[in-house]
């Protein structure tokens, strides 16, 4: 097994070294599937699963890449099906590489497992001697794992006071900390506003300013409880909480979430072979307009102008939607796994 690189520097001094320390970090774990002792516990349940099979519509004898393997649900249920054919299963998050390891153990080779961003996607097949590809998935977004360990700081409403941390990769600098103490709250203001879809972003970012002015934020239940006193009472939907649009915004920042995204799908497109299927699954809109976005100008080839009388680029699609419109959970699913309720899935076939 090849150790996993770390590149893990100290705190960032600004937003750009702390851009460029994440985009470097990782490293690439092809780790076999060997179980660990040490694996942690990993509950998730996968959102879709007969869905996403389906769509995917598997080769028994295909090389599929599941890019975000989390606790291996959907993994596993490829690698069921697979008889000659191989799995690459990414995760930038060492737990969930272990669990995964623990998981897909049974399925011996077949399986590779890949400690690293999936927007690495290209130069991950590259070393594994991948040229072409049957399918890919990608499930957007944090695990339940991650949201449920309470001393990764992704919570909001977790009783327990943890560390503002919120990476999924461990190996990356930027943390949870390092953005609500560190940003300058114009800069706060337009996360919170553009990556929580916030309306009361403005008051948040003056009340985490105004704080942090006396003494640095350090966990989760304070910002918790700061956010909560900057929203008006009784302006947060019924059922919702008000530091959740905020926790989701910081997370999206701290872990770059939505930069890799159009990356990672055009770099599996190009490796998908003809009749190969891309399937993506997404929990909020701002990933879904980008994937939506993405396989749209992917299915319509060409860039021209709309007021061009012929088409002069010469770009063909390469695309075909499976489905018309995103496949969402079904109600049975829903009442088993209520984080499913945004989920969306899109599947698009290479021609
Ligand atoms: C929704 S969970 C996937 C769950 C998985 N499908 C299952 O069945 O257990 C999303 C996972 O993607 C991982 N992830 C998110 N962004 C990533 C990225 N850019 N590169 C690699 N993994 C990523 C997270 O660490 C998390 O484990």
């Amino acid at each position: 097994m090849t150790a996993s690189a770390s590149n893990k520097t100290d705190k960032p001094e600004t937003r750009d070294t702390a851009r460029a320390a994440r985009d470097n970090s990782g490293g690439t774990d092809t780790g076999g599937t060997e179980p660990s002792e040490n694996a942690p516990v990993f509950s998730h349940l996968p959102v879709m699963l007969p869905e996403t099979i389906e769509g995917l519509r598997i080769d028994p004898d295909g090389v599929y890449v599941d890019g975000t393997a989390g606790g291996g649900g959907h993994s596993s249920a490829i690698a069921e099906r697979l008889s000659g054919g191989r799995l690459i299963s990414i995760d930038r998050d060492a737990e969930a590489i272990a669990a995964c390891r623990t998981r897909l153990c049974k399925f011996g080779g077949k399986v590779t497992l890949v400690e690293d961003n999936y927007r690495n996607l290209s130069p991950i097949l590259d070393s594994l001697g991948v040229d072409e590809i049957d399918g890919a998935l990608f499930d957007l977004g944090v695990s339940s794992h991650q949201i449920d360990t309470a001393s990764r700081g992704f919570s909001y409403s977790s009783p327990e006071p943890a560390p503002l941390d919120m990476r999924m990769s461990r190996s990356d600098s930027l943390t949870a900390y390092d953005v609500v103490n560190g940003y300058g709250e114009d800069e706060l203001r337009r996360i919170i506003y553009e990556y929580g879809e916030e309306k009361f972003a403005a008051k948040i970012a003056r009340r985490i300013a105004e704080k942090r002015a006396t003494t640095p934020i350090t966990t989760t239940t304070e910002l918790s409880e700061l956010i909560k006193s900057a929203v008006p009472k009784g302006s947060v939907e019924r059922g919702s909480h008000p530091a959740k649009r905020t926790f989701q915004a910081i997370r999206i920042e701290v872990n770059g979430e939505l930069d890799g995204i159009e990356p990672a799908i055009r770099a599996a497109v190009e490796r998908l072979r003809h009749g190969g299927r891309i399937a993506v699954i997404t929990f909020h809109s701002l990933e879904d307009r980008i994937v939506k976005r993405v396989f749209a100008e992917l299915e319509r080839g060409c860039v021209c102008p709309p007021d061009f009388p012929v088409c002069v680029c010469g770009r063909t699609p390469t695309l075909r939607a499976v489905h018309k419109k995103p496949i969402t959970a079904s109600d049975a699913e829903l009442s088993a796994n209520p984080r499913a309720r945004s989920a969306k899935l899109r599947v698009a076939e290479k021609l």
